[in-house]
């Protein structure tokens, strides 16, 4: 009898458990005709489960991409919002674009993205599978003696609540992911790979968002490993490792007199091994608005090129420069215990704008950084308002 009644409660006890469990709805791609060899286009098959997904009301929706399978996918757009407040996507397998620039096949011709997330609140995307965009044989394609407009891999626009989480992001045309218009993103363990050599493949590109904490990734590319562009603010970066690449960079902004807005940027316990930049902040002659509150905190710096560099006349190919006198103010900038080495003399670089709103209230605190091949460092500034404490090399160049 007592048997009965301790049976009789478990049923109950686990009957009432599974009622106010959440059901957690899995979407297949292999229900929906995905074939995952590679080869064939199942871009379809993704689409047709995403509306399934992004349908669905009860529970928290997962579309399901498993391992042991690459899937095809030409340039799909996810398009939210979505009935459910969270999505997932459990990305276990690999994803792969087009194997050559004419495979791809463009709905409009309009060939800015591979995969685009629009308007969708809550995903998640996890799972250690790998994305990887083929890019090889758009680096060094032109059209005539234009370069041709290439697609970034993954674009995000329009989101709330976004989190990345063990992700392989390989060989994207262009940006790997950029990031617009969006609020509240975390980002771990992703790994971003693409060679040296390959022009334009940003890791982590961010405009016009707020409120994001990108960390412990590795992060080795062609262009810079992060960029935060105008219109952003709340950004934490820490446990990035940066290299090959061209760093960690607030920037470029003010491109053709654009209005830029960016402040309240922490960039900590971050490594730049053989990048081109370590901590950047870029700004065009001829733009307005301002680059304010960033600090650049606890980095290791080995052999970068330009370990600190503020450079306020930025210009990619060094053309003649916009004549008008306005710039991006650039203030309230720390950076804070650098270690390392330089791959060339001038480590520490304050090139600002001559006019008083240049850069202002510039601080650099326990800095120490030497040569890779032994020689000397040097710092070099021009119109910076800035204080140095305890920093090697001597910034001599300061009122
Ligand atoms: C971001 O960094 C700032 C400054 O270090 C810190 O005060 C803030 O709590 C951080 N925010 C997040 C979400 O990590
Ligand atoms: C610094 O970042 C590394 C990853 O590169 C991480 O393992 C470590 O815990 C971080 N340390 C602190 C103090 O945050
Ligand atoms: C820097 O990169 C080189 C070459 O990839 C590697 O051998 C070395 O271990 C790295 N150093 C650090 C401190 O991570
Ligand atoms: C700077 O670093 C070098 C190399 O690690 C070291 O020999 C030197 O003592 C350091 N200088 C200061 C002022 O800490």
């Amino acid at each position: 009898m007592k048997g009965l009644y301790v049976l009789l409660m478990f049923v109950i006890a686990s009957r009432s458990l599974c009622a106010r469990e959440t059901p957690t709805p899995f979407f297949n791609v292999l229900s929906y005709g995905a074939i995952g060899d590679g080869q064939t286009d199942d871009t379809n098959a993704f689409l047709e489960a995403w509306q399934d997904v992004c349908g669905t009301v009860d529970g928290i929706p997962t579309l399901f991409i498993p391992r042991g399978k690459t899937f095809m996918l030409q340039p799909l757009l996810f398009q939210g919002p979505c009935k459910s407040a969270y999505i997932m996507i459990a990305l276990k397998g690999i994803i792969i674009a087009p194997h050559s620039v004419e495979a791809w096949k463009w709905p409009n011709n309009e060939r800015t993205a591979w995969i685009q997330f629009w308007q969708i609140s809550g995903l998640n995307i996890y799972g250690g599978g790998t994305f990887n965009g083929q890019g090889a044989p758009w680096w060094s394609k032109y059209l005539g003696s234009e370069e041709i407009n290439r697609p970034t891999a993954l674009v995000f626009s329009g989101c709330e609540n976004l989190q990345l989480h063990r992700l392989t992001h390989i060989d994207s045309p262009r940006n790997h992911i950029s990031i617009g218009s969006c609020n509240g993103i975390i980002i771990s363990k992703l790994n971003i790979i693409a060679p040296e050599t390959s022009h334009n493949t940003d890791g982590i590109d961010i405009a016009h968002s707020s409120n994001i904490l990108i960390r412990n990734s590795n992060i080795q590319t062609g262009d810079d490993c992060v960029a935060i562009n105008s219109g952003s603010s709340f950004i934490n970066i820490t446990g990035v490792f940066c290299g090959p690449g061209h760093g960690i960079s607030v920037g470029s902004l003010g491109r053709g007199g654009e209005y830029a807005m960016v402040e309240e940027i922490h960039v900590r316990n971050c490594t730049f091994n053989g990048t081109q930049n370590g901590a950047r902040i870029k700004t065009w002659k001829g733009g307005s608005g301002y680059a304010r509150k960033i600090t650049y905190e606890d980095i290791e710096i080995v052999g970068a090129y330009n370990p600190l560099i503020i450079d306020q006349h930025y210009h990619p190919n060094g053309k003649s420069e916009s004549t008008s006198s306005t710039a991006v103010e650039v203030s309230d900038v720390t950076f804070r215990k650098f270690r390392g080495t330089s791959a060339q003399e001038n480590a520490i670089q304050l090139n600002c704008d001559s006019n008083n709103i240049g850069c202002t209230n510039i601080v650099l605190d326990d800095i120490n950084i030497t040569n890779v091949a032994g020689g000397t460092t040097k710092a070099s500034c021009t119109n910076a308002h800035a204080t140095s404490i305890s920093c090697h090399p001597y910034v001599s160049c300061l009122p």
